[in-house]
């Protein structure tokens, strides 16, 4: 058994065993899921605002915090230390290359290149954008760059910076998933994506399998961008798990939080605040259970109250509201919810490591299973990217 098998077998028997602490949508809660258990729920009351904050911030001071009431949560966290930095070698890139690349994008370009091994193979970028990843590949490899996309325009831009940067790189304007991409997938080469989402990124690992490709490198990101409704797992160790996992499971490894500023901090309670007790009301308007989701909102009308916010997602939603309302009632109960609600996702991110780390075995299990030597880890810091998985895969024959 490899050590990935080893490690996917470990992890999934720990996310299936603890499913009730992350598998659930706490904002379509009307209260703690947990209920039966009232001192953790207490507990969890007790976790002011700023605690949040620290524990959400920090996953060692979440795992201790949380070791009371959840007997795996070290066990869980110190299973995802297995997945390491990759070394990394410092490969120069001439000045001027990064014009017009955003800041951070640049730094996980030029991390992701340092973290990839000489193959002296050409490559193939999946849906490269505008290629900016292809140019800094093109000139410090010197091998030709075929790069893959779909919309018309980051084509057109890309070939533009190439032809100026007189790089070797030949943009296909064309859509991952249909059956002609399939000819930019060739034996001898080393496809590399870097944050293509979901499915765009496991169509590819296929296609590289069934093409005998001598090389892939993948940052994988989005995991919940899938046509189907469900995650369907790639590698035979994945499909015997029993986990079913649905779009909104393959979000929390999106999940991270980021620590904004109070105006942020403040905008959010109040529109998730208003939102579960608009959702409060209609499930007492409409005698049901279920969460009721409203569109997007204009964050003008957020400021002008409750009542108004109530008005405009009762319109949206064709629902008539009688005019004998306590919206007060209705808002403060939205906010107890808000509280409650956050500290159910403070729970649930304990599980997002692991689960991300999951869903990278079972990429990197179905590549060994196809006679790919492989390789997972991280190739940049979180605050550069919090996507900063890689998973390198080289035929064993090459
Ligand atoms: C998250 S961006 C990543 C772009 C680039 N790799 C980067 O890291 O800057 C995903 C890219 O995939 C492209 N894309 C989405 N669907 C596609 C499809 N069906 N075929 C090809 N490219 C697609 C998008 O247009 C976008 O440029």
């Amino acid at each position: 058994m490899s050590n990935y098998v080893e490690l996917f077998h470990r992890l999934d028997a720990l996310l299936v065993k603890n499913r009730q602490f992350w598998q659930f949508m706490p904002f379509a809660e009307r209260g703690y899921v947990w209920h039966q258990n009232l001192p953790f729920c207490q507990w969890l009351m007790t976790v002011d605002d700023s605690q949040l904050q620290l524990l959400s911030d920090d996953i060692n001071r979440l795992t201790a915090a949380l070791m009371p009431w959840i007997e795996d949560a070290q066990q869980l966290t110190q299973l995802t230390t297995q997945i390491q930095p990759l070394a990394r070698t410092e490969r120069s890139v001439p000045q001027g290359f990064d014009s017009g690349i955003p800041g951070r994008k640049w730094q996980q370009i030029i991390a992701f290149n340092e973290v990839l091994p000489l193959l002296g193979l050409p490559w193939l970028e999946w849906c490269a954008g505008k290629g900016y990843l292809g140019r800094v590949l093109a000139i410090s490899h010197q091998q030709p760059v075929t790069s893959l996309e779909w919309q018309q325009q980051l084509c057109i831009d890309g070939e533009q910076a190439a032809k100026q940067l007189k790089l070797n790189i030949n943009f296909v304007h064309a859509d991952a998933f249909s059956a002609d991409s399939d000819n930019a997938i060739l034996a001898n080469q080393h496809a590399v994506a870097l944050h293509a989402c979901g499915d765009l990124h496991v169509s590819l690992l296929q296609r590289v399998v069934a093409n005998k490709g001598a090389a892939v490198s993948i940052s994988p990101c989005c995991y919940h961008l899938i046509r189907q409704p469900h995650y369907q797992p790639i590698s035979a160790v994945a499909k015997t798990s029993t986990l079913v996992l649905s779009k909104h499971d393959l979000r929390l490894p999106l999940q991270e939080t980021v620590t904004a500023g109070n105006r942020v901090r403040q905008l959010r309670f109040v529109e998730i605040s208003f939102r579960l007790g608009f959702d409060l009301l209609q499930r007492e308007l409409n005698q049901t259970e279920s969460y009721l989701s409203v569109p997007n909102v204009q964050k003008a009308l957020l400021t002008q109250g409750f009542e108004a916010f109530c008005q405009w997602a009762a319109s949206k939603k064709g629902i008539d509201l009688p005019n004998n309302i306590d919206f007060e009632m209705w808002q403060r109960q939205g906010e107890q919810r808000f509280a409650i609600t956050e500290r159910m996702e403070l729970v649930r991110q304990l599980f997002r490591r692991p689960l991300e780390i999951w869903l990278a075995l079972d990429r990197a299990c179905f590549l060994e299973e196809q006679g790919y030597n492989v390789v997972i880890g991280s190739f940049c810091d979180k605050p550069i990217t919090p996507r900063n998985l890689l998973i390198h895969a080289e035929r064993s024959d090459i």
